[in-house]
């Protein structure tokens, strides 16, 4: 390649997604097709232990804060961390039909006409520490499981929504645990991800941070990009339905053989970036080895992960048969004690918002010394369709 240049722009690149054009700067996170995720460089397998504070700290502020500086920042978030009764009541009368992740884009534009400040910083910090509060009305008032409760930010990041989330069934410190790896991991993906993408275009039209996140929200709630937590779940399931609990490998290898002559599609494998198995799903998988090894869901998981990938391996226009994330973290939440597949998609959101509200402040305020990124204007080249 010539010096300086990142990207050919060939015809064979248009109409494919913009796959590796580099467009931009991230700041807070990178996607190696090998080494896979890190955060501020360092990679998400070292990260996974941290209380979510401290990763927020560290991909807020670009370095690692002290235990006095991470304090610090917890008191001002727990500040901020309640939401008007305006904004929950306007929350819990959104349409419950429908999937959730419509009335979670709506309950952020909801929350930027009460809370907005119109500043992208202060609406970033509001946002984060509000989060959990808007995130669990959401889903309470869609699964119809009742008032939601005062938020007690003292708790814990984590700990605060599951105390808000008025689910039947016990909050146990497992499930507790769980949510903590399940936000932890997917707070950024770079910024190339679609719904990150999004949300900052959306921004460089200089829309506020609530509108640009429930951009983005949509972005997230597409079958191919966040939705896909929800129908690896429950491709799991028919998986195991059809094979048994007691399943051997050659069984799952059977069945997903089966499945790619019949055209059928084999969900939780393959990334836009990812060559190798994706670093979040093997944090996962390796918690799922070691808290629920015995659970049908993560029994199965567990093999298609090797069969899947033994297959798969055989077909050489497939770049990267590896799994992905969501090939475990359905199951992962189901083994923990969160066994509610539709709001597994709002849990990502929940996650996600952090990392691309703290892009959108970098684009908005920091780029270009302080100018911020222009307007996002990609060229489409004409093209007759007669
Ligand atoms: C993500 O976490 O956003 C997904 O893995 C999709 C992506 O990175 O493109």
């Amino acid at each position: 390649m010539r010096d300086g240049v990142l990207f050919e722009i060939t015809k064979d690149a248009l109409e494919t997604g913009l796959r590796g054009v580099p467009v931009g700067y991230c700041v807070t996170s990178f996607v190696d097709p090998i080494k896979g995720l890190t955060y501020v460089g360092r990679p998400i397998s070292e990260l996974v232990n941290r209380d979510p504070i401290e990763l927020i700290y560290l991909l807020y502020f670009g370095e690692q804060g002290s235990s006095e500086q991470v304090a610090e920042f917890q008191k001002d978030l727990n500040k901020r961390s309640k939401c008007k009764a305006e904004t929950i009541a306007a929350i819990a009368s959104l349409p419950t039909v429908g999937h959730p992740m419509d009335a979670f884009s709506a309950a952020l534009i909801v929350a930027g006409m009460f809370e907005g400040t119109g500043d992208y910083r202060e609406d970033c910090l509001n946002i984060i520490a509000k989060l959990p509060q808007i995130t669990a009305a959401v889903i309470n008032s869609h699964a119809k499981w009742g008032t939601t409760p005062e938020p007690k930010p003292e708790l814990g990041y984590i700990e605060n929504f599951v105390h808000m989330l008025n689910m039947p069934g016990e909050k146990t410190a497992e499930l507790i645990a769980a949510m903590r790896l399940f936000n932890a991991i997917h707070y950024d993906h770079n910024g190339g991800n679609l719904s990150a993408f999004v949300g900052k275009a959306v921004a460089s039209g200089l829309e506020h941070m609530y509108g640009s996140l429930a951009a983005a929200m949509t972005a997230l709630s597409g079958p191919r990009h966040g939705r896909a937590n929800q129908d690896c779940l429950k491709f799991v399931q028919s998986v195991l339905d059809d094979v048994g609990e007691n399943a051997k490998a050659a069984d799952v290898e059977a069945l997903i053989r089966r499945k790619l002559e019949n055209k059928e599609l084999v969900f939780g494998f393959g990334h836009a970036v990812l060559r190798v198995e994706d670093a979040r799903a093997t944090v996962c998988y390796n918690y799922c080895q070691k808290h629920f090894p015995t659970h049908p869901l993560v029994k199965i998981a567990l093999l298609l992960r090797s069969e899947g990938t033994k297959v798969l391996k055989e077909n050489p226009k497939i770049a990267n048969p590896y799994p992905n994330i969501d090939a475990i973290t359905g199951s992962m939440l189901t083994a923990a004690g969160f066994p509610y597949p539709d709001y597994f998609t709002v849990l990502f959101g929940l996650s996600r918002c952090v990392g691309i509200a703290i892009q959108i402040v970098y684009e908005r305020l920091e780029a270009r010394d302080g100018k911020g990124t222009p307007i996002v204007r990609p060229l489409y080249l004409y093209k007759s369709r007669t």
